[in-house]
Protein backbone atom coordinates (compact mmCIF):
# COMPACT_ATOMS: atom_id res chain seq x y z
CA UNK A 1 0.00 0.00 0.00
CA UNK A 2 1.39 2.92 -0.72
CA UNK A 3 2.07 6.30 1.55
CA UNK A 4 -0.39 9.40 1.34
CA UNK A 5 2.83 11.34 0.30
CA UNK A 6 4.57 8.64 -1.78
CA UNK A 7 0.65 8.50 -3.69
CA UNK A 8 0.69 12.45 -4.20
CA UNK A 9 4.53 12.17 -5.12
CA UNK A 10 3.82 9.61 -8.24
CA UNK A 11 0.43 11.52 -9.37
CA UNK A 12 2.70 14.72 -9.37
CA UNK A 13 4.97 12.78 -11.53
CA UNK A 14 2.24 11.40 -13.60
CA UNK A 15 1.65 15.01 -14.49
CA UNK A 16 4.91 15.91 -15.53
CA UNK A 17 4.98 13.07 -17.93
CA UNK A 18 1.95 13.80 -19.11
CA UNK A 19 3.47 17.43 -19.48
CA UNK A 20 6.44 16.14 -21.35
CA UNK A 21 4.25 14.52 -23.87
CA UNK A 22 2.32 17.34 -24.77
CA UNK A 23 5.06 19.16 -24.63
CA UNK A 24 7.37 16.95 -27.33
CA UNK A 25 3.98 16.73 -29.17
CA UNK A 26 3.77 20.59 -29.78
CA UNK A 27 7.45 20.36 -30.67
CA UNK A 28 6.86 17.45 -33.08
CA UNK A 29 3.75 19.62 -34.73
CA UNK A 30 5.87 22.75 -35.27
CA UNK A 31 9.00 21.09 -36.68
CA UNK A 32 6.17 19.25 -39.27
CA UNK A 33 5.39 22.88 -40.93
CA UNK A 34 8.84 24.16 -41.06
CA UNK A 35 10.66 23.30 -44.63
CA UNK A 36 12.93 20.74 -43.88
CA UNK A 37 12.22 19.26 -40.70
CA UNK A 38 10.59 16.06 -41.33
CA UNK A 39 13.02 13.83 -39.39
CA UNK A 40 12.97 16.36 -36.41
CA UNK A 41 9.61 16.29 -36.10
CA UNK A 42 9.14 12.39 -36.82
CA UNK A 43 11.79 12.42 -33.91
CA UNK A 44 9.13 14.33 -31.82
CA UNK A 45 6.16 12.71 -32.33
CA UNK A 46 7.84 9.61 -31.13
CA UNK A 47 9.41 11.53 -28.03
CA UNK A 48 5.71 12.06 -27.31
CA UNK A 49 4.67 8.64 -27.73
CA UNK A 50 7.31 7.52 -25.49
CA UNK A 51 6.56 9.89 -22.25
CA UNK A 52 2.61 9.45 -22.66
CA UNK A 53 4.09 5.16 -21.72
CA UNK A 54 6.12 6.63 -19.45
CA UNK A 55 2.86 8.13 -17.43
CA UNK A 56 1.00 5.43 -18.44
CA UNK A 57 3.89 3.14 -16.47
CA UNK A 58 3.21 5.39 -13.11
CA UNK A 59 -0.38 5.29 -13.46
CA UNK A 60 -0.89 1.38 -13.50
CA UNK A 61 1.80 1.25 -10.87
CA UNK A 62 -0.14 3.39 -8.56
CA UNK A 63 -3.17 1.97 -8.84
CA UNK A 64 -1.77 -1.92 -8.76
CA UNK A 65 -0.14 -0.69 -5.35
CA UNK A 66 -3.77 0.19 -3.64
CA UNK A 67 -3.63 3.79 -4.87
CA UNK A 68 -5.08 6.10 -7.66
CA UNK A 69 -3.49 6.99 -10.44
CA UNK A 70 -5.20 10.48 -11.46
CA UNK A 71 -5.00 11.93 -14.88
CA UNK A 72 -3.68 15.27 -14.85
CA UNK A 73 -5.58 19.05 -15.89
CA UNK A 74 -3.16 20.12 -18.14
CA UNK A 75 -2.23 23.84 -19.12
CA UNK A 76 -0.83 23.94 -23.14
CA UNK A 77 2.61 23.81 -23.52
CA UNK A 78 5.19 26.13 -25.41
CA UNK A 79 3.66 25.79 -29.43
CA UNK A 80 6.13 27.54 -31.28
CA UNK A 81 9.79 28.64 -31.51
CA UNK A 82 12.47 30.96 -32.82
CA UNK A 83 14.65 28.49 -34.10
CA UNK A 84 15.51 24.18 -34.26
CA UNK A 85 18.10 24.96 -31.83
CA UNK A 86 15.53 26.79 -29.38
CA UNK A 87 13.47 23.52 -29.38
CA UNK A 88 16.77 21.01 -28.67
CA UNK A 89 17.68 23.31 -25.93
CA UNK A 90 13.78 22.93 -24.70
CA UNK A 91 14.10 19.72 -25.03
CA UNK A 92 17.23 19.20 -22.57
CA UNK A 93 16.07 21.47 -20.26
CA UNK A 94 12.98 19.53 -19.70
CA UNK A 95 14.74 15.92 -19.51
CA UNK A 96 16.94 17.45 -16.89
CA UNK A 97 14.11 18.80 -15.15
CA UNK A 98 12.46 15.01 -15.53
CA UNK A 99 15.58 13.91 -13.89
CA UNK A 100 15.50 15.66 -11.22
CA UNK A 101 11.95 14.96 -9.97
CA UNK A 102 12.39 11.08 -10.67
CA UNK A 103 15.97 12.00 -8.33
CA UNK A 104 13.52 13.60 -5.60
CA UNK A 105 11.07 10.56 -5.95
CA UNK A 106 13.57 7.97 -5.34
CA UNK A 107 15.24 10.01 -2.67
CA UNK A 108 11.41 10.06 -0.95
CA UNK A 109 11.01 6.42 -2.04
CA UNK A 110 14.17 5.69 0.40
CA UNK A 111 13.01 7.67 3.13
CA UNK A 112 9.26 6.09 3.51
CA UNK A 113 11.49 2.66 3.64
CA UNK A 114 8.71 2.11 0.29
CA UNK A 115 11.38 -0.23 -1.00
CA UNK A 116 8.54 -1.68 -3.70
CA UNK A 117 8.20 1.64 -5.35
CA UNK A 118 11.66 2.89 -4.90
CA UNK A 119 12.71 -0.63 -7.07
CA UNK A 120 9.88 0.61 -9.87
CA UNK A 121 11.48 3.86 -10.29
CA UNK A 122 14.95 2.27 -10.76
CA UNK A 123 13.56 2.20 -14.75
CA UNK A 124 13.21 5.69 -14.73
CA UNK A 125 16.78 6.80 -13.67
CA UNK A 126 18.19 4.36 -16.49
CA UNK A 127 15.77 6.06 -18.44
CA UNK A 128 16.44 9.51 -17.74
CA UNK A 129 20.66 8.99 -17.91
CA UNK A 130 19.27 8.35 -21.45
CA UNK A 131 17.27 10.92 -22.26
CA UNK A 132 19.49 13.53 -20.72
CA UNK A 133 22.95 11.85 -22.91
CA UNK A 134 20.22 11.90 -26.26
CA UNK A 135 19.04 15.47 -25.26
CA UNK A 136 22.78 16.96 -25.11
CA UNK A 137 24.03 15.09 -28.36
CA UNK A 138 21.73 16.18 -30.30
CA UNK A 139 22.23 19.80 -29.03
CA UNK A 140 26.22 19.57 -29.28
CA UNK A 141 25.64 18.09 -32.79
CA UNK A 142 23.46 21.47 -33.73
CA UNK A 143 25.94 23.57 -32.01
CA UNK A 144 28.64 22.37 -34.29
CA UNK A 145 26.27 22.69 -37.33
CA UNK A 146 25.66 26.23 -36.52
CA UNK A 147 23.94 27.84 -39.35
CA UNK A 148 25.69 25.60 -41.95
CA UNK A 149 22.64 24.31 -43.98
CA UNK A 150 23.98 21.05 -45.41
CA UNK A 151 24.73 19.86 -41.45
CA UNK A 152 21.04 20.69 -41.05
CA UNK A 153 19.89 18.82 -43.93
CA UNK A 154 22.34 15.48 -42.26
CA UNK A 155 21.29 16.23 -39.02
CA UNK A 156 17.34 15.72 -39.97
CA UNK A 157 17.49 13.57 -41.87
CA UNK A 158 19.84 11.14 -39.35
CA UNK A 159 18.18 12.01 -36.39
CA UNK A 160 16.03 8.88 -36.18
CA UNK A 161 18.97 7.23 -36.31
CA UNK A 162 20.95 8.82 -33.58
CA UNK A 163 17.27 8.13 -31.18
CA UNK A 164 18.10 4.26 -31.96
CA UNK A 165 21.62 4.64 -31.36
CA UNK A 166 21.77 6.43 -28.53
CA UNK A 167 18.62 5.31 -26.39
CA UNK A 168 17.70 2.09 -28.18
CA UNK A 169 14.54 3.42 -29.70
CA UNK A 170 13.38 4.41 -26.36
CA UNK A 171 11.68 3.20 -23.41
CA UNK A 172 11.83 -0.35 -24.18
CA UNK A 173 15.41 -0.91 -24.88
CA UNK A 174 16.05 -2.08 -21.07
CA UNK A 175 13.18 -4.32 -20.11
CA UNK A 176 10.06 -2.21 -21.72
CA UNK A 177 7.05 -1.18 -20.53
FE1 LIG B 1 9.63 10.63 -19.09
FE2 LIG B 1 11.68 12.03 -20.79
O1 LIG B 1 10.87 11.94 -19.17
Amino acid sequence: MLSKTIQEALNAQIGLEAASSQAYLAMASWADIQPGLQGVSEFFYKQSDEERVHMLKLIKFVNERGGFGIVPHLGQPIITFQSIKRVFEEFLAHEIKVSESINDLVHMALQEKDYATHNFLQWYVSEQIEEERLARTLNEKLEMIGEDKSGLYLFDRDILNFRLQISGGGGGGRGGH
